[in-house]
């Protein structure tokens, strides 16, 4: 039995302790469909189980334009969220505002220097400081398709090229369904046309005209076949594509309406969350003529300056636990991307995910591994909105010419 100035001792302990280590999160993030909910449900679960309070800040809206805008207006006002889910140039610009947190203690206690890849590495630091977390490495160059809807068109497999893609596409339409699942908004419209880009011109191409901006580049033959190749696609879509949602344009896929769909590997989550198997109910491919590259897009939570002590623990509690094993494996799981954090025991994951282990490494070392500009990854966020204005004006309105469609996405990559 306990003497009661011996309880008195150990109470006293537990508050103290209970003290230093409870604090509250509020997560900003924009990931409310079915696979992305269980994914970021997991991150919940882990900081509730450090004795912390998350306090979930979701904005609906693919890509992140909505949890953009609504992270300005909260930051603006004064009124931070602990951690917002930020990624690639948008960090920097953030950083430069001078209202990200420190993370260098805890980046240098879990020694994240030796377990990130350089090139994520330097997109979370500021000045050399770490300012964000990265959480996995998502590839967006796939194109996903459905089993039994391949077999029922009498399509053989994956085509490898697009002369290939369009002549499987041409047979999905024969056979009365949909060739190719497509949501009608600008990150997905570009989704599609970057991958367009890389399997038409290749990862050089793809650098000089979409990363470095090269103006001889971007108004060259090559993207005037990418444009050309972008067009033909669009007629293989439905006419209700408009303003969809990209995880119901998956599920057209998952329900045997459509065949394919182009777009980065949180789709798998859809899939995963489905019930569905890779290799048998679906397959993932790379977009034709892409094998040997990887457009990467990496997911990170930035942290804000926060004068509460219990707030700023919890910030260096989250930040330690997105770059923790547990956390890596089972949120990557869910998500359909591949964990960020090197020498990962891949053991659990399905064969795409493997896959896109295995080309990612391959490609950083061919050259073939390039940033995604859909996803945040490579241009700074008024180029990166502009060119994706001009590519989706060009795919919704048919009566604007290639050569015209050139002329403006040449233009609009001059925007500063
Ligand atoms: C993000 C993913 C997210 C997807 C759809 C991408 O830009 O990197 O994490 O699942 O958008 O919202």
């Amino acid at each position: 039995m306990l003497k009661l100035s011996q309880l008195a001792t150990a109470v006293a302990l537990v508050v103290a302790g209970a003290a230093a280590t409870a604090g509250e999160v509020e997560v900003l993030h924009y990931w409310t469909s079915g696979g992305e909910a269980k994914s970021v449900a997991e991150l919940k679960k882990i900081m509730q189980a450090k004795g912390h309070a998350w306090k979930d800040f979701a904005v609906a809206g693919g890509g992140g334009d909505n949890a953009a805008t609504v992270l300005k207006s909260r930051v603006v006002s004064g009124n931070p969220p602990a951690a917002a889910q930020i990624k690639g140039p948008a960090i920097q610009e953030w950083a430069s505002e001078g209202v990200l947190a420190n993370l260098d203690a805890t980046a240098k206690a879990e020694k994240w220097d030796t377990l990130l890849p350089g090139v994520v590495a330097n997109v979370m630091k500021y000045k050399g400081n770490y300012v964000a977390a990265p959480v996995n490495v998502h590839r967006v160059n796939w194109m996903w398709a459905n089993s039994a809807v391949l077999k029922k068109a009498g399509v053989a497999g994956a085509p490898k090229s697009w002369d290939e893609f369009f002549v499987a596409a041409e047979k999905v339409k024969k056979a009365g369904l949909i060739a190719v699942a497509h949501g009608g908004q600008n990150w997905q419209d570009f989704t599609t046309f970057e991958s367009v880009v890389l399997g038409v011109g290749g990862a050089k191409f793809y650098s000089d005209a979409l990363v470095k901006l090269d103006q001889k580049a971007l108004t060259s033959d090559t993207m005037k076949k990418s444009l050309e190749t972008f067009r033909k696609i669009k007629g293989y879509t439905d006419a209700a594509a408009p303003g969809r949602d990209w995880n119901l344009a998956t599920a057209m896929v998952i329900q045997e309406k459509a065949a394919f769909q182009f777009m980065g590997d949180w789709a798998k989550g859809e899939f995963s969350a489905a019930g569905k198997v890779p290799g048998k109910d679906y397959i993932c491919a790379a977009a034709p003529g892409t094998a040997n590259a990887y457009t990467f897009n990496v997911d990170s939570f930035a942290m804000f300056k926060l004068k509460d002590a219990g707030a700023q623990k919890a910030q260096g509690d989250l930040a330690a636990s997105i770059m923790g094993t547990e956390f890596q494996e089972v949120f990557n799981l869910n998500k359909g991307s591949i964990p960020v954090r090197l020498n990962m025991d891949m053991a659990k994951f399905d064969d795409c995910a493997k896959l896109s282990a295995k080309d990612f490494v391959s490609t950083a070392k061919s050259g073939g591994l390039v940033p995604s500009v859909a996803h945040g990854m490579a241009i700074a966020p008024a180029a990166e909105g502009a060119i994706k204005d001009a590519v989706s004006q060009f795919w919704n309105d048919d009566k604007i010419s290639v050569a015209d469609g050139v002329a403006n996405i040449a233009k609009a990559a001059a925007t500063k």
